[in-house]
């Protein structure tokens, strides 16, 4: 099981859609894969169209009073389900604290998912907090979206310097965000960047406003605009994170049969 997280500290960078996106392409690619809404906010669960509620709140799933696989729910695309988000979720860090060993409790949880689940996608909220560092503990790979400009790329450094501090340090995999080619700023930064990080992923996600229409079709960009450029560079950031992974392409695990959409809000 692969578990990529799309973390930045920053807030409205592009980690949702990047979460929505690569959770559809892995789906699509043959992968049993999982995405959870970590973010009280719930905005992956209003993109994928699942009402954001768990039964008992995240205390029940930080508890483990209800597992995360009774929590997934179906989506419209074979193979992605959803632990939905909850407006308890604003109060996981507390909650989180109370647990044994509060910064693992997220990849204790996960652990079992593994039976189910090839890929697993956390949607993290932005910010540090505890969740944020659950997220980083129980990440394989940090996926780092990044907009062009010199703060965020600070950011970048400080989070590396956090996770290089961890046992078991997830790979970090940044990449540019709502890039503008178009704007020198945006080309030097990027050209900075990629002088300096090796991990720096040779896809570039455009600044285009299709991608602010996946809130209008409540879907993936694959599913209503496959043609696109920025589809096109969602497909090949996917293929970068497979690459780095080396997920196997086989659909291997059962499919989970999620068909009762009553909690599906459309
Ligand atoms: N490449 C892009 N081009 C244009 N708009 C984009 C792009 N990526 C994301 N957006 C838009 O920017 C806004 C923020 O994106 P998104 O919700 O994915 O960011 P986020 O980092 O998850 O935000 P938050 O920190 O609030 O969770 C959304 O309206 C989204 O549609
Ligand atoms: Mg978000």
């Amino acid at each position: 099981m692969n578990t990529l997280a799309t973390y930045n500290i920053k807030g409205g960078v592009g980690k949702t859609a990047a979460a929505v996106n690569l959770a559809y392409l892995a789906a699509r690619d043959g992968r049993q894969t999982l995405l959870w809404d970590l973010d009280p906010q719930g905005a992956a669960s209003y993109l994928l169209r699942v009402r954001p509620r768990v039964k008992g709140g995240g205390k029940a799933l930080v508890r483990g009073r209800r597992s995360l696989d009774r929590a997934a729910k179906g989506t419209e695309f074979d193979g992605l389900d959803l632990v939905p988000a909850d407006f308890t979720y604003r109060n996981l860090d507390l909650v989180l604290d109370d647990a044994k060993k509060p910064t693992r409790r997220i990849a204790r949880l996960l652990d079992p998912m593994a039976d189910h689940y090839d890929v697993i996608v956390l949607d993290c909220p932005p910010g540090i907090s505890l969740v944020s560092e659950n997220v980083v503990h129980a990440a394989g790979v940090l996926l780092v979206p990044l907009i062009p400009t010199t703060l965020s790329v600070r950011t970048l450094e400080q989070l590396s310097e956090f996770a290089a501090g961890l046992d078991r340090p997830p790979a970090l995999f940044p990449f540019f965000t709502m890039v503008d080619g178009r704007k020198r700023l945006h080309r030097e930064v990027i050209e900075d960047l990629r002088a300096r990080r090796d991990d720096l992923a040779a896809t570039v996600i455009p600044a285009l406003s299709l991608v602010e229409q996946m809130s209008v079709h409540r879907a993936p960009l694959p599913a209503f605009a496959p043609r696109s450029r920025v589809t096109r560079s969602y497909e090949d950031l996917w293929g970068e994170v497979r690459d780095r992974t080396a997920a196997k392409p086989q659909r291997s695990k059962a499919p989970r049969s999620r068909t009762g959409r009553t909690s599906t809000a459309r």
